[in-house]
């Protein structure tokens, strides 16, 4: 599980706050979606868990501990993470992106190898088609499914995902949503899915989190947030867009 407690975090000294106040938990197993438009503070949330960066106030827990007590290599590995936009090194073949974390861990080569060839397995990329291009020979969904991979690769119990399909057209969109929940039934992760998109969010969301100017404005199932919206901000978010979203089956 992974607490947020009055977690907040300015980056000019208190005259604004990116995220304010948010008090939140994750719980194992579920998708957690945060959704917010751009500048909601989504980004700044997951690199706090990951403590890319370092919070104002507040604690984050994971699994019980602090963070701010654990080691950063052992957070590292508890903690997959799918940067925003691609993110690719594009100077490395897909086998050497996915094998990053794993040479950061100071795995041997050979088990590098066959670590990287079994995940861009279950990204459902043949090794022996993928593994030696780069990065511009893939397509955009290719090339996210080598994030999604390298994000696995030291088996992380928690998988943040930040914006992953948000450049991707709407078919292949919807190919790795569909994708996403499958391998997540096989394996298992607790993610948290970063989107400004209501209808991923509603696709992919055991739960979903309502951010607005770094306010957590609601947090439910898709059914209690669509039925019993906590403010005015999430009703009209999921208002205008009733027509589409009756076609989710009765919801409404
Ligand atoms: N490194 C930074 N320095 C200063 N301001 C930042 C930095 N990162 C994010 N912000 C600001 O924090 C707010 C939230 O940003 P972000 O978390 O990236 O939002 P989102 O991911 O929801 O689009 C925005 O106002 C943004 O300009
Ligand atoms: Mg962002």
């Amino acid at each position: 599980m992974i607490s947020f407690r009055h977690v907040s975090k300015s980056f000019d000294r208190g005259r604004h706050f990116a995220v304010d106040d948010v008090s939140l938990e994750v719980r194992d197993g579920e998708t957690l979606v945060l959704l917010g438009s751009s500048g909601s503070g989504k980004t700044t949330l997951l690199k706090l868990t990951k403590r890319l960066l370092e919070m104002t106030s507040g604690t984050i827990e994971v699994d019980g501990q602090d963070i701010a007590d654990l080691d950063p290599i052992i957070l590292r590995r508890k903690i997959g993470y799918v940067f925003q936009g691609i993110g690719l090194f594009a100077n490395m073949t897909v086998e050497e992106n996915v094998a990053i974390v794993t040479r950061l861990l100071g795995w041997a080569r050979e088990e590098r190898r066959s670590r990287a060839h079994e995940l861009l397995e279950l990204v459902g990329l043949e090794p022996a088609e993928y593994a030696d291009r780069f990065p511009e020979e893939l397509s955009g969904g290719q090339q996210q499914r080598v994030g999604v991979g390298r994000a696995l690769a030291a088996d992380p119990a928690y998988l943040l995902m930040d914006e992953p399909f948000g450049a991707l057209d709407a078919l292949t969109r919807d190919a790795l949503q569909q994708e996403l929940l499958t391998l997540k039934r096989r394996l298992n992760k607790t993610v948290v899915f970063v989107t400004h998109d209501i209808f991923e969010a509603l696709t992919l969301g055991d739960r979903i989190a309502v951010l607005h100017g770094g306010h957590l404005e609601q947090v439910g199932t898709r059914e209690e947030i669509l039925a019993h919206p906590a403010t005015e901000f999430v009703r009209d978010l999921f208002g205008k867009p009733a027509q589409q979203l009756a076609d989710f089956g009765g919801l409404l």
